[in-house]
């Protein structure tokens, strides 16, 4: 075990605890759902990096309610995005719509959004909700654009990264930030600690994208070639097109176009991506943003978080799932 999945280790049953204890007080409605999403067993990513971020920083502070928050924020995400996606599945079970319906579903995003925002607001510090509420925004704005380019395949890929910042990587950045803010640092560190989460949360979601293509449903508890049954143009596959002679490549923009994919055909396809390489250089995309964030971190101070941060970004790269 590295040090940061050993430090992961001894936080998860304080977080854990502290979501448990959330979800508990919520209304019967919604709390099925919430505690369905709540318990998949997720990587707890945020609310550690906003831990990390917050300690390196000198955080006197009980960090756990603005830490915590990020996952309840990233859980009220999934359970809309998984319905935006008419997913079935999601971290190896039914997705919560699925599961406990629409309804429901909806219904407990929205509590969890909520309760996220009131959990940081209790700490009185304008920024934080500033901050917090911007990530928010922008996370939104970068789902309504990758919905707005679904089966667009002119989409560029300045405009993929565009959308992968908004979606994935605010939210990253608002992880780090908050921590930083909550810590007192002053606007260079805090300035630091925004770069450093956005560029570990592009990252972050290139290999995701590159997943998608090369690993298989049993490790990442999702369907594989997903992105491209959804028609989401995501880099791998626009690194593939452009391999493509021209007419296979306009054959092929038109199957995705035209959603003429079917589950077999869709999975055949995502094997030629991974054999091509264009997944890997996705994953070499994924490296230049995190030598990105290792910079930024060059401005924290020497402390054994800051240190932690650094094998996070490792832990990025190098993951399955
Ligand atoms: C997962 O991406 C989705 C996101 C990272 C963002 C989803 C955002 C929304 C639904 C809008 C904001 C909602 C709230 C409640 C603030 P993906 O579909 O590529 O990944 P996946 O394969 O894990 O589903
Ligand atoms: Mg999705």
């Amino acid at each position: 075990m590295n040090s940061i999945t050993h430090y992961l280790h001894n936080e998860l049953p304080r977080i854990n605890a502290f979501l448990e204890a959330q979800t508990a007080r919520l209304d019967p409605v919604v709390r099925p759902a919430a505690e369905h999403v709540l318990g998949a067993g997720g990587k707890r990513l945020r609310p550690l990096l906003a831990l990390v971020a917050a300690r390196a920083l000198g955080c006197t502070a009980d960090p756990y309610p603005m830490a915590c928050s990020l996952e309840l924020l990233h859980s009220a995400t999934l359970l809309h995005d998984d319905i935006l996606d008419a997913a079935v599945m999601r971290r190896g079970r039914a997705a919560t719509h699925v599961e406990f319906g629409r309804t429901g579903t909806i219904l407990a995003g929205d509590v969890l959004l909520a309760l996220a925002n009131r959990l940081v607001a209790d700490y009185d510090i304008p920024r934080l909700n500033a901050v917090l509420s911007e990530a928010i925004l922008r996370t939104v704005t970068g789902e309504v654009m990758e919905i707005a380019n679904v089966r667009n395949t002119a989409m560029s890929e300045e405009r993929y990264y565009e959308i992968i910042t908004g979606k994935t990587a605010y939210l990253f950045q608002g992880a780090c930030e908050c921590g930083a803010i909550l810590a007192g640092c002053g606007a260079a560190t805090e300035r630091a600690a925004h770069d450093y989460g956005l560029n570990l949360g592009i990252a972050f979601q290139l290999v995701d994208d590159a997943l998608d293509y090369v690993s298989p449903s049993e490790i990442t508890g999702k369907p594989s070639g997903g992105d491209l049954r959804e028609g989401k143009m995501t880099l791998p596959l626009i690194l593939y097109l452009r391999t493509l002679p021209p007419d296979a490549r306009q054959k092929l923009e038109t199957r995705i176009a035209q959603d003429d994919l079917d589950a077999e055909a869709a999975r055949a396809i995502a094997d030629r991506v991974a054999a091509s390489g264009c997944a890997e250089a996705t994953r070499d995309a994924a490296r230049g943003y995190a030598t990105l964030a290792a910079q930024a971190l060059e401005a924290f101070p020497a402390s054994p978080e800051r240190d932690l941060m650094a094998d996070m970004l490792d832990l990025v790269l190098s993951r399955n799932k």
